[in-house]
């Protein structure tokens, strides 16, 4: 997808490096996790600046022909023999670097509205998520969507997903509210809906719902609270989300696992896993794309499976149910081979 979601690394087959990854790579300017080309169909995003593999990095960037595209590729090649195929720098983007945004090696560092505003006039040809992991998380969320009373999809994008969501619905919710931070993907979402209701809404305290609305369902699909930086915002937002749920209603949200070995390999994944234990954690990351020949990213944040408990339930949530699905294969995982999809409720107030 846009950057927006992280790709497998370790999962990728050999044949993954084969031509046909290359032009889709190409086509799509991104790299997920290692900066190696994806197969086709496997167009994600997020890859960490640590642990680039230079020569996947210099192949990559070869298709952006600006200037400053050519002098990183230069400079990729370069560093490629030195580093040979391992690991590259170990040097993770803090978060508080991230928010600055800024020009770094022809990369324009963008927060997320900025990134999705940018990717809104054709965001479905930039998702490169697995149609078979969007399916498992789908049915997962029709099947709560189903014959509720009210329904708000937060974070919704263009609106497309929350199209086919109301598509595979038997009974539609009486009431149906799409929202996003990213103007560009409201006004994409209005384009692809125009007989819903569309709201840029960035969950902020100041809702614009009419006090005392809730919804039975909530969602927040596509690691959604990955673009929100930095931890502290993630919980404020999601606390803002709690009085627009109806008790017993239902928050239903993905989220890119951190410790997940199948998307982003044992080393990776094992390093994140050791610096969690040891208090040090890596989790902010970024998602890279080329849009008209510039390559822009944005901060994206990986969560752990604790780290999701402990927000959810600051915020006031209590968490009834976490699957994992494989990211490519939509197949049911674990803590350390899937992405995580939390159902919670309110929790009842003490
Ligand atoms: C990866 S896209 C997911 C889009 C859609 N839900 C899907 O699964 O195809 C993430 C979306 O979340 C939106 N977003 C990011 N931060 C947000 C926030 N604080 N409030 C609402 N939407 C937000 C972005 O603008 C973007 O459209």
């Amino acid at each position: 997808m846009v950057k927006t979601h992280s790709r497998p690394v370790g999962h990728l087959p050999r044949h993954g490096r084969g031509p046909a990854s290359l032009r889709a790579a190409r086509a799509d300017c991104t790299t997920g996790g290692v900066g190696r080309p994806r197969r086709l169909g496997e167009s994600l995003v997020v890859h960490a600046r640590r642990n680039i593999r230079p020569e996947g990095l210099a192949r990559i960037r070869g298709s952006c022909t600006t200037p400053a595209a050519r002098r990183i590729r230069r400079r990729s090649r370069r560093r490629a023999p030195r580093r040979g195929r391992g690991m590259g720098t170990n040097r993770c983007i803090s978060t508080i670097r991230l928010r600055r945004i800024s020009t770094r090696g022809g990369r324009r560092i963008v927060k997320s509205d900025e990134f999705y505003d940018q990717l809104s006039s054709d965001y479905a040809s930039f998702n490169g998520v697995s149609r078979h992991y969007l399916a498992a998380v789908d049915r997962a969320a029709t099947h709560h969507i189903d014959g509720a009373k009210s329904w708000l999809d937060i974070g919704t994008g263009d609106g497309l997903r929350a199209a086919s969501l109301l598509d595979a619905l038997r009974s539609r919710p009486q009431e149906v509210t799409l929202c996003d931070s990213s103007a560009g993907m409201v006004a994409a979402a209005k384009r692809n809906l125009p007989q819903e209701r569309v709201t840029q809404w960035g969950m902020t305290k100041q809702t614009p719902f009419p006090p005392g609305q809730t919804f039975a369902v909530i969602t927040l699909l596509g690691n959604v609270l990955g673009h929100v930086h930095p931890k502290e915002f993630r919980l404020e937002q999601l606390a803002a989300i709690r009085p627009l749920l109806a008790d017993n209603g239902t928050l239903l949200l993905d989220f890119n696992n951190r410790w997940n070995t199948r998307a982003y390999g044992m080393r990776r994944a094992g390093t994140n896993i050791l610096r969690d234990l040891i208090r040090r954690p890596h989790s902010t990351f970024t998602a890279t794309k080329c849009i008209n020949g510039e390559s822009i990213s944005t901060p994206v944040y990986l969560g752990s499976p604790r780290e999701y408990r402990l927000l959810l339930s600051k915020a006031g949530f209590h968490i009834h149910n976490v699957t994992y699905h494989h990211y490519t294969t939509g197949e049911h995982a674990n803590p350390l081979t899937g992405q995580g999809l939390i159902q919670a409720t309110k929790k009842e107030k003490s």
